[in-house]
């Protein structure tokens, strides 16, 4: 089969299409035929030696990747949920190898879903890594609810996106951080409030937060305690809660923790209910072809794509 293969860390040429041998699904583990794979920022850190490439590199060649929506070809050993021709979509053994960048990709039973019957293959790929990102930290670990307010730093991005919708599904006021030329966009996700980040300093502007979360990185993550309420709660998805952070947050009664998102089938099979009734969308604003893998990183590295990037497979 074809697979995009990492030749070693570093830019993108390292990105190479090749024939590799195709894998079998064992116990519990589902052969999908990939027709669409999402990247992400995560996916260009590690193609550059950082992130989760000392561990894919255990298992050459490496192959990056972990979004996936496609077709189940062949099922292992006591799968219960899927059979051949089921139509699936997630995020495959994150954090850890996935090789998702490939024709076919084995997945456990337990990281996939089934797809939303009317969403495409594009789409669907699009809202695994991002998505459950978005859900696993608003719902599980911050215990999102009606009436609450949010405030969601790069609202307009992959992660940023889907937490707006996530938050409004929730019933909360949201209020998301972009760029001037994206808050049209962050209006029709649903944010309730836009702050462009350039112009001021959301942390000045919002006040009694119950709930933020930070894709930036420390600096934002303490400049956020700011603009959140007494007992509430600060999530970091770039590792910002430090110790000095989550002491300053403590002494206002403040929650600060890091985040990883983990594959999770439950969480998924959320997540597709939630685009089948129509409460989630992926928004995909470019979409390449396998060969041009190297092109959806370099867009993934501008960290100014609105929603995600997505690659064709087939
Ligand atoms: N810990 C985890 O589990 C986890 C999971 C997913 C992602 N992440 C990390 O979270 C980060 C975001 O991921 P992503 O997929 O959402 O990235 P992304 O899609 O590449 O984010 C792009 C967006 O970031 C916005 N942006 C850039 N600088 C900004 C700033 N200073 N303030 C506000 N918005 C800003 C841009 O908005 P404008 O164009 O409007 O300027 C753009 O829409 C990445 O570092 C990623 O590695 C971590």
């Amino acid at each position: 089969m074809k697979a995009i293969v990492l030749t070693e860390p570093g830019g993108v040429d390292n990105l190479q299409i090749q024939e590799v041998d195709q894998p079998s699904p064992k116990k519990g583990e589902v052969l999908v035929k990939v027709h669409a794979v999402s990247v992400n920022p995560v996916d260009a850190k590690t193609r550059e030696g950082k992130a989760l490439f000392e561990q894919l590199k255990e298992h050459p060649p490496v192959i990056i990747g972990w979004d996936i929506s496609g077709v189940v070809e062949a099922i292992g050993e006591d799968v219960k949920y899927f059979k051949e021709g089921d139509e699936v979509f997630g995020m495959v053994n994150f954090p850890g190898d996935g090789r998702a960048y490939a024709e076919y990709v084995v997945a456990p039973e337990d990281h996939m879903a089934h797809k939303p019957e009317h969403i495409p293959h594009h789409e669907a790929a699009a809202a695994t890594l991002a998505a459950l990102t978005a859900w696993q930290v608003l719902v599980h670990e911050a215990g999102i609810k009606a009436g609450q307010k949010v405030l969601i730093h790069a609202a307009a991005g992959g992660v940023g996106h889907f937490a707006v919708q996530i938050a409004k599904y929730f019933k909360a006021t949201v209020i998301g951080t972009a760029s001037s030329e994206n808050h049209e966009f962050l209006r029709n996700m649903g944010a309730d409030e836009q702050i462009d980040y350039h112009k001021y300093n959301p942390a000045e502007v919002v006040m009694d937060a119950d709930i933020v979360l930070d894709s930036l990185g420390e600096e934002n993550t303490r400049n956020s305690l700011k603009a959140l309420k007494e007992g509430g709660t600060i999530i970091s998805i770039l590792g910002g809660a430090k110790e000095s952070v989550q002491e300053e947050a403590k002494k206002r009664n403040i929650e600060a923790r890091n985040y990883l998102v983990h594959s999770s089938g439950e969480d998924q099979s959320q997540i597709a209910d939630l685009m089948r009734d129509g409460h989630l969308r992926a928004h995909v604003s470019h979409v390449f072809e396998l060969k041009d893998m190297g092109k959806a990183h370099t867009q993934v590295e501008t960290h100014k794509t609105n929603g995600k990037v997505v690659v064709n497979v087939i």
